[in-house]
């Protein structure tokens, strides 16, 4: 996981209210897996703002992508939407997540794609990376009309190449079906379970990816889980973040105060020109108190945002000591072999904790 500072390589407006930008990473490269999502920085009214985006791009595109669609209200999203041609330079962060298409998995197994909205964003990125060859992999959609698909041309020209099976549901009142793979409306549970046997996915051991609002989501659990799918193999991504219940993170007072060493980058004002340093401060931490709350009690500028374990905006790296982490909703293993963790969840456990903010 790195921070990185991309350029424009092009904007693409995708419908009325969504837009994909692709990234000129220049010098400094992205690995990521198909679902995995960055996390983009910009001021916005004299604000950071700091949200997630899925990488709608493969692996292998030279130019990584992702794709926004405007939320009523949203800050970033319809910053994004009205000023994207205008940003030169994109701080991002990635990559994050534990939802990603396994290619061992898609080898053997049907793999079934439940998208909504711009839920289509991790899945085509699946999709599009899948190297599947003996189950051709289903995609099941829903959206308003066909004018607010995202992809929708993109995902009928691999139909009709016979890399994908492609349901669509249209909810926009006056849009009538006139093809089998549409269904006029919402989708209901029966309608769900029927087109699920229809399209004869091997419902038992195929894998389902589930992208979209959090109702929609709901809808397909439920048939899913009613049509004895196994909940190892269902794999859910919510985009808003305020869906996702939030654990509290419970760690017992021990009553010890840890000392935490923090390497960090800071910056002040010096004869009206801005100038960055290295520090290191020796912070306390008392128990039961994260590794945020406490850098932030000390006046060390860590950046958060959903403080559930769910977004990673607030990893760090630890290079020494131990520390608990309570949730985890984000970091692969490999991130936490190489040490990462997320801040508003770990507890230190002994006085040898070392942190690196990025
Ligand atoms: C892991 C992850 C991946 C994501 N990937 C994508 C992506 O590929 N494409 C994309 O368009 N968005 C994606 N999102 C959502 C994105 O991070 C922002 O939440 C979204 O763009 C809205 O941000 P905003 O600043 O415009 O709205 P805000 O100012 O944060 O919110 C305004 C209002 O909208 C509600 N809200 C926030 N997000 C949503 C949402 N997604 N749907 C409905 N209501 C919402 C809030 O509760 C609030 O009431 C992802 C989120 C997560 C957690
Ligand atoms: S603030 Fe989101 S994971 Fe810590």
């Amino acid at each position: 996981m790195k921070k990185y500072r991309w350029t424009t390589h092009k904007i693409v407006r995708e419908t009325a209210d969504s837009l994909s930008i692709y990234f000129d990473t220049g010098e400094q490269p992205i690995s990521f897996l198909p679902g995995q999502y960055l996390n983009l920085r910009c001021v916005i009214d004299e604000t950071l703002v700091i949200r997630s985006y899925s990488f709608s791009s493969q692996p292998a595109d030279a130019f990584p992508s992702i794709t926004i669609k405007c939320v009523a209200g949203g800050k970033m999203s319809n910053y994004l939407w009205s000023h994207a041609e205008q940003i030169d330079l994109w701080e991002i962060d990635g990559p994050f997540g534990t939802f990603y298409l396994d290619q061992a998995v898609a080898q053997k197994r049907q793999v079934v794609l439940l998208a909504g909205g711009s839920g289509i964003s991790p899945l085509y990125s699946m999709l599009k990376s899948s190297t599947a060859q003996s189950v051709v992999p289903l995609l099941i959609y829903a959206n308003k009309s066909p004018e607010e698909t995202i992809f929708l041309e993109a995902l009928e020209n691999l139909v009709a190449a016979g890399k994908l099976a492609a349901h669509y549901a249209f909810s926009a009142p006056d849009f009538s079906a006139v093809d089998s793979r549409y269904t006029a409306g919402r989708f209901s549970k029966t309608a769900l379970s029927s087109l699920l046997d229809q399209q004869q996915a091997h419902l038992s051991d195929a894998h389902y990816y589930l992208c979209g609002p959090v109702g929609l989501i709901d809808l397909y659990v439920s048939v899913l889980r009613s049509l004895g799918v196994s909940p190892e193999n269902i794999h859910t991504e919510f985009f808003d973040s305020t869906a996702i219940p939030k654990t509290p993170a419970v760690i017992s007072d021990d009553g010890i105060v840890k000392d935490v060493l923090v390497h960090y980058m800071d910056d002040t004002y010096f004869n009206d020109e801005l100038h960055t340093y290295q520090c290191t401060s020796l912070i306390e931490v008392s128990g039961g108190q994260s590794l945020l709350e406490a850098m932030q009690n000390h006046n060390i500028k860590v950046p958060s945002s959903c403080k559930n374990g769910t977004c990673g905006v607030c990893w760090a790296v630890k290079t020494d000591g131990e520390v608990h982490m309570v949730n985890n909703h984000t970091l692969t293993e490999r991130d936490i072999a190489e040490g990462i963790v997320l801040l508003c969840q770990s507890y230190p456990m002994n006085q040898e904790v070392s942190i690196s903010l990025g």
